[in-house]
């Protein structure tokens, strides 16, 4: 186990599988950063319901464009260039649940609700970790992702308590996000996430993290009112 603290300094003398497992994770951090705003301004932003809605939309998605930056910068002075994320078309982005477009505002806010959630899960994969010039860009980061899952719980709180159809729209929201959500932990026994642990990159395996998520997801949704989905069927990464 590699528990040393890392500066860009000393970047140059780590081992090649450091290097390339640290790029390889900025790389993605980067894409899921800037996955989101692809996803929902072009539809969400002019259709949304109030001036304040269209206000929160467009502040979330420069709060994840400035994340997307301190990624980049983070990547950048290792020599990754991850600026390609910025234009690659949404189908091939790294992480599945980026891969569509959102047309609803259910999805909007359950996307909020549950996938900018997992984005707070895999930051704090990096507390502590082993390299100092992402640690402190975290705190900043995370604060932001939390009013993102604030704002997404109480838009699909709004819309439950608006009653049946509300609910069931909300429902089937839930149905989508939730398995890709679970996917975008990764494989059980991945070797990769045992590398990143190794290196001190990661604090969790993909089965831990996924876990803890669902011990906090799953009584959110019961309070709510909705069910709790399936947590196998339309997985793809078990
Ligand atoms: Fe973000
Ligand atoms: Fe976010």
């Amino acid at each position: 186990m590699f528990t040393d603290k890392i500066e860009l300094k000393d970047f140059d003398k780590m081992d090649p599988e450091y290097k390339d497992l640290l790029g390889h994770v900025l790389t993605i951090q980067a894409d899921c950063e800037i996955g989101g705003p692809h996803l929902y301004v072009e539809t969400m932003l002019p259709a949304a319901p109030t001036k304040l809605d269209q206000l929160i939309v467009a502040r979330t998605a420069a709060e994840e464009i400035d994340h997307y930056r301190k990624v980049a910068r983070v990547a950048g002075d290792i020599g990754v260039d991850v600026s390609f994320v910025l234009s690659q078309p949404n189908e091939k982005r790294f992480v599945d649940a980026f891969r569509g477009l959102i047309t609803n505002w259910e999805d909007n806010a359950v996307f909020g609700f549950l996938i900018d959630r997992i984005g707070r899960y895999q930051l704090e994969e990096f507390y502590d970790c082993s390299y100092l010039p992402l640690q402190r860009i975290l705190s900043d980061i995370v604060r932001e992702e939390l009013g993102h899952i604030q704002y997404g719980c109480n838009k699909t709180l709004e819309m439950i308590a608006q009653g049946d159809e509300g609910k069931a729209k909300a429902q089937k929201a839930v149905d989508y996000w939730y398995v890709r959500a679970l996917d975008m932990f990764g494989r059980t026994g991945s070797k990769r996430s045992e590398r990143y642990r190794y290196w001190g990159l990661k604090r969790r395996s993909n089965e831990q993290a996924r876990q803890d998520y669902i011990d906090e997801v799953n009584p959110i949704l019961e309070k709510m009112g909705l069910k709790v989905p399936d947590p196998i069927k339309g997985r793809h990464y078990l």
